[in-house]
């Protein structure tokens, strides 16, 4: 029997994540979130000290791997679980840079794909409509203007101790979406069967919602 596979792709911020929790809860597929992944070998990079020139050789000892524990998922560094480890600006900044190296993906290639062929899924990330997930049976593009994103994760850190100003977020995130656009492999982008959702003028409910709406439309 071949599994249901729903592909979100869309830049940094853009809600994705919270969205597709949502959507997953509500559909009752299970949610996959590959920055994880990618954060999670930007940690054994840094970690480990790994210069740019070894990481391709370095990564057959990094020993990457997802579990879902009630639903949720918790991404493992051989046997410690570092998700939350992963959740730092420095994290978001390196994995940026080393999710352009070809190895990395090729690397994480085959673990999205197996998830996939396994399970019900909703996957978010930036290429799973372009090259995870060529086939997936709907496919999203969900983003937002940068300020919107940049006013959401200001909001989102302001409860906590040394919340950086909002311009150095703004800065963050544009830096972000320029290195995520313009890698040679990989690059985010839409894909042509993609569906376009802004969320810009949506509140959460509501981008949930449509992409509901939008599924169940494909699906049926
Ligand atoms: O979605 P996120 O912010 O957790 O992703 C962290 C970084 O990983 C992001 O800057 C780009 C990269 N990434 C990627 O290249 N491909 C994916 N499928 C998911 C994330």
């Amino acid at each position: 029997m071949s599994t249901i596979n729903i592909a979100i792709d869309g830049p940094a911020g853009a809600g994705k994540s919270t969205i597709a929790k949502m959507v997953s809860a509500k559909l009752g597929y299970i949610y996959v979130d590959t920055g994880a992944l990618y954060r999670t070998i930007a940690l054994y990079i840094t970690e480990n000290s790994i210069a740019d020139d070894d990481i391709e050789a370095s990564l057959k000892n990094a020993d990457v791997s997802l579990k879902f524990i009630d639903g949720a998922q918790r991404v493992y560094l051989g046997d410690r679980d570092v998700s939350d480890l992963i959740r730092t600006p420095e994290i978001s900044m390196a994995a940026s840079r080393t999710s352009a190296i070809p190895a990395v993906r090729a690397y994480l290639y085959e673990t999205q794909q197996k998830i996939a062929r396994e399970n019900n899924i909703i996957m978010d990330g930036r290429d799973i409509g372009t090259v995870i997930l060529p086939n997936a049976d709907v496919k999203i593009f969900l983003t937002a203007s940068a300020e919107e994103r940049a006013n959401r994760r200001y909001k989102e850190l302001a409860e906590k101790p040394d919340c950086p100003p909002y311009e150095d977020i703004l800065k963050d995130i544009i830096q972000r979406d320029y290195q995520d656009t313009h890698r040679e492999t990989a690059p985010l982008k839409q894909a042509e069967d993609a569906v376009l959702v802004d969320t810009t003028k949506l509140d959460l409910e509501q981008s949930a919602e449509e992409i509901t709406r939008i599924i169940k439309e494909k699906l049926s």
